[in-house]
């Protein structure tokens, strides 16, 4: 199949939302990280995104939306925490979990009686939803395993030949991907970190938890709230460690561990000053950072690095995002001095 790569003008949009409307799978880009959509409601359709990703069956997809008002024809009860969170955070990062309407197929929601829900706030995305007229079940569009993607070009690597179309709205502007939390009473869950923080969130509720899975390694077979936590996850070839110190303990550990085929992640360029090792420069705060990871994880494997050592972002805000994303491209390994 050729893939065709899509401009941001009306009719490439109108074109991209037909090809959604047909049940075709089209690369489409958000605010997070590009995403592999497909009609939502049609099983074929949503099957497909899971063959060309190579994604397990089990991982349920978020459903897009480009109006509020598409949000009471899936979900069975929408509570009043997620009313203010949709009023403060949408369109935007985060994704809300609900109980799902038999509509949402179950190949959709992974077998789960629950369905995850976002309306981005990518004005290209909630258009090719709106021409498409439905709502759009959409991945990550990467390869099951992979760092996501932040370009049209990361998009095209990974499915050039599995998918029609890919639309190039340029370089997300987030970086990662959106923040997925679940309601529990009063409470709020976070499942996963991402640009609407704990501390945002916090605006809505006093109650907000992190859940166990965004911190700690859980074994494969363990009940997990939030399927996708379990998989191995933004692997580069590279063999990642984290290394939690200050830019002196860093540059003194790297210098003594690195050779020729490693290559350090660091906030800047001084982090590597006096040794021969080469090194990518990943951002000086924790939103550059999370805009730029991914792409930085992509280019170690293309420069052939074999070892990596990241510097260890904040934990706080959009940071604990990061963090979360690098420890699991990194395995869990962690040297803290
Ligand atoms: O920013 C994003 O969310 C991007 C863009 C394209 O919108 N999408 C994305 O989708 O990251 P994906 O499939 O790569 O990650 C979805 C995550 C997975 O960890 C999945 O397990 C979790 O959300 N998830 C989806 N539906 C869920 C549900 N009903 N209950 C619990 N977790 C769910
Ligand atoms: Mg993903």
């Amino acid at each position: 199949m050729e893939t065709k790569l899509l401009n941001t003008d009306d009719e490439s949009l109108r074109l991209a939302g037909r090809l959604l409307r047909e049940g075709k799978v089209v690369g489409i880009p958000t605010e997070t990280v590009y995403g592999l959509g497909a009609n939502a409601l049609d099983t074929k359709a949503v099957g497909d995104i899971f063959k060309a990703k190579g994604r397990p069956q089990d991982n349920p997809l978020i459903v897009h939306i480009s109006e509020l008002s598409q949000l009471e024809g899936l979900v069975e009860e929408i509570p009043e925490l997620a009313k203010k969170c949709a009023e403060q955070f949408w369109p935007g990062p985060l994704t809300m979990i609900f109980k799902k309407k038999p509509i949402i197929p179950d190949t959709t929601s992974g077998g789960l009686d629950t369905v995850g829900i976002r309306m981005p706030s990518n004005k290209y995305a909630r258009k090719i939803i709106s021409y498409a007229g439905v709502p759009i079940a959409a991945p990550s569009a990467n390869l099951s395993g992979s760092p996501s993607p932040t370009t049209a070009m990361h998009v095209f690597k990974d499915m050039n030949g599995r998918v029609p179309a890919i639309v190039d709205g340029g370089m997300s502007a987030v970086g990662v991907e959106s923040t997925v939390i679940c309601f529990e009473g009063d409470s709020i869950r976070i499942l996963r970190p991402g640009f609407i923080s704990k501390e945002d969130l916090c605006e809505v509720t006093d109650n907000v938890l992190i859940d166990k899975g965004v911190l700690e390694q859980l074994s494969a077979d363990a009940v997990v709230r939030s399927p996708g936590m379990k998989y191995k996850h933004y692997s580069p070839t590279a063999d990642v460690t984290i290394i939690d110190a200050d830019a002196d303990k860093f540059r003194a550990y790297v210098s003594e561990h690195g050779d020729s085929e490693t290559v350090c992640l660091v906030f800047s360029d001084s982090d590597c000053e006096g040794t021969s090792l080469r090194y990518i420069n990943y951002g000086a705060d924790s939103k550059q950072q999370a805009q730029k990871l991914f792409d930085a994880l992509r280019q170690l494997d293309e420069i052939g690095a074999k070892k990596a050592y990241a510097r260890c972002p904040e934990k706080t805000g959009v940071g604990l995002a990061v963090y979360n994303r690098l420890l699991r491209a990194a395995g869990f390994q962690v040297i803290k001095l």
